[in-house]
């Protein structure tokens, strides 16, 4: 059977975010900055870069700030060209060139499940990306290029995984996984929310997946699970367990931009690392930390 390469990605962006209220009311989560760009920026940067040329941002209410985002802006651009800044137009510019994005609305939010079966018509037939749209993932290498090559190989679903101790994964979707090659397992079922003696490995899904199209059929057919919410998880389980699936512990230091401590340590981390201000922000820190008692 032939492999089909893939060049589509759906970044589900519709969450209520209940974990960074009060911004989460006015602003979306997936729009947070780290430093100076939104989380959702470094995600389609990702995408764009591993060779995805479609994305398909679902949106939901409130959260028309993301749309603003990958438009062009006149005002600031001409404001910038008056002033003799060529160079920031395109940089402005670059930020929605080389790859189409379209937007749609998820009416309720359903779940994660719910909100990547919206992209059923996008991707039907054609194996997709999934960047869960408040995970941002810097690495050397793109995550999503990282997994497309154990697609390549293999035509299963791929996951993004990474170890995590036994009170997160007990929150979590613990795996069955056996290993294959370097950093590569074979996934054959998960068990969601397990209890501590149930922990098969300490292996969690972080925000990056690889799906056939077979998923959408699977999906239609799951009912609501925790949190009364259509999981992706409960999906993948069913397609893990009929097909197999793989994993990847991927290379890359992944932010959680949902939770307020995630927002905290990704923007600290990243800021020191910043080219033009990192060497003064560090020297800030050190201060600062000096202070601590
Ligand atoms: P999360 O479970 O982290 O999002 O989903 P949430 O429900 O917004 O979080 P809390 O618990 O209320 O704080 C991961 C990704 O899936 C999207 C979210 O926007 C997030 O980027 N999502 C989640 C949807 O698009 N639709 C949904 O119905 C749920």
């Amino acid at each position: 059977m032939e492999i089909k390469k893939v060049t589509k990605a759906v970044i589900p962006a519709a969450g209520l975010g209940t974990r960074m209220l009060p911004i989460a009311r006015a602003v979306p989560k997936e729009m947070l900055p780290i430093v100076d760009r939104p989380a959702i920026s470094y995600l389609v940067e990702e995408a764009a870069k591993s060779g995805i040329t479609d994305i398909l941002i679902i949106t939901g209410r409130g959260k028309g700030a993301i749309e603003d985002y990958f438009d062009y802006s006149p005002e600031y651009e001409e404001k910038l060209r008056e002033s003799g800044k060529e160079e920031l137009i395109s940089s402005l510019r670059a930020i929605c060139r080389g790859v189409n994005i379209t937007f749609m609305r998820q009416l309720e939010t359903k779940g994660l499940g719910h909100a990547v079966l919206r992209a059923e018509a996008f991707a039907a037939g054609e194996p997709f990306a999934v960047l869960y749209g408040d995970d941002v993932i810097f690495s050397e290498k793109p995550v999503v290029s990282q997994l497309m090559e154990i697609y390549q190989k293999t035509g299963l679903g791929v996951l993004g995984v990474k170890q995590v101790s036994d009170e997160l994964i007990m929150k979590y979707c613990t795996l069955d996984a056996k290993p294959f090659s370097d950093n590569v397992y074979t996934v054959s079922d998960m068990i969601e929310k397990p209890k501590r003696d149930q922990i098969i490995t300490n292996f969690a899904v972080l925000g990056r997946v690889i799906l056939p199209s077979d998923i959408f059929e699977i999906l239609r057919e799951t009912p609501p699970g925790a949190g009364g919410e259509i999981q992706l998880t409960d999906a993948m389980r069913v397609l893990a367990r009929r097909d197999g699936m793989m994993a990847l512990d991927f290379e890359g230091v992944r932010y959680d931009m949902g939770s307020k401590l995630g927002f905290l340590i990704a923007n600290v981390e990243q800021a020191a690392k910043n080219p033009e201000f990192g060497e003064r922000f560090k020297d800030f820190l050190k201060e600062f930390v000096s202070k601590l008692t």
